[in-house]
């Protein structure tokens, strides 16, 4: 299931997967950026399908060109608190209504751990997202699977350009897969930058699923 604000977005995305995957895509359109709006998703999941199994939250994109001392309060709002409220909103909905045997994947970028100069407020949010999955990991001491997948740059259909060696949108995906597989990956912090860190994930898959 995914969800979007947009039913555009969503029809969209039916188009790019194909024919094929789009009959076992549900799309929602609902906001999840309240803590209400996400009570709500998640209560609207769990009565369509009746159980939560794996959430991947990638909640908020990119955006630099400003030292913080020149960010207006309007990009503060926009890129550290809308965004940071939309995960907070989410990880307090889901995370309890997820099946024992279920996996929390929160999606954050490079800049979470390494000052990202002009990019100050996107790095302080990706930083604030790690703390949460870690305090979430602490919280539910192995009662649930919660990890961070920690991107590098990415090639997507919005920057179909990039350096050798970047990781695309497909390679995301699969590596999110991979993470909610894994039985045996809990409470990490999992860095995906290069085919190599996509191989190691893989290979620490169980045998069946090493495709
Ligand atoms: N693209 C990269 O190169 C890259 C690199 C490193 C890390 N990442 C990480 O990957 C994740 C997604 O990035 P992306 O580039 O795929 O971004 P994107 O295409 O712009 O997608 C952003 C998604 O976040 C949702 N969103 C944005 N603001 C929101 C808000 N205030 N409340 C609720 N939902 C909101 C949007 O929902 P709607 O559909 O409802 O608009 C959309 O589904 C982020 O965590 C980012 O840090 C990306």
């Amino acid at each position: 299931m995914v969800p979007s604000r947009s039913k555009d977005r969503l029809s969209e995305l039916a188009g790019h997967v194909g024919p094929d995957l789009a009959t076992h895509l549900h799309g929602v359109t609902a906001g999840h950026g309240t803590f209400t709006e996400a009570d709500e998703l998640a209560e609207q999941v769990k009565a369509t399908h009746g159980r939560v199994d794996h959430v991947v939250p990638s909640i908020g994109g990119w955006w630099m060109g400003k030292a913080l001392w020149q960010t207006s309060e309007a990009q503060w709002q926009q890129f550290f608190l809308d965004t940071t409220t939309a995960h907070m909103a989410v990880a307090r909905a889901f995370v309890p209504r997820l099946e024992p045997a279920g996996s929390y994947t929160l999606i954050s970028g490079f800049s979470a751990q390494k000052p990202y100069p002009t990019a100050g407020i996107i790095s302080m949010h990706g930083a604030a997202l790690l703390m949460m999955r870690e305090v979430l990991s602490a919280e539910l001491d192995g009662q649930r699977r919660v990890n961070d997948l920690i991107l590098g740059p990415i090639i997507t259909r919005s920057r179909p350009q990039g350096s050798a060696g970047w990781l695309t949108a497909d390679h995301v995906g699969h590596a999110a897969v991979l993470l909610a597989t894994n039985p045996t990956i809990h409470d990490e912090h999992i860095t995906l930058d290069t085919r190599t860190d996509l191989d190691q994930l893989q290979r620490r898959a169980p045998a069946g699923d090493r495709t």
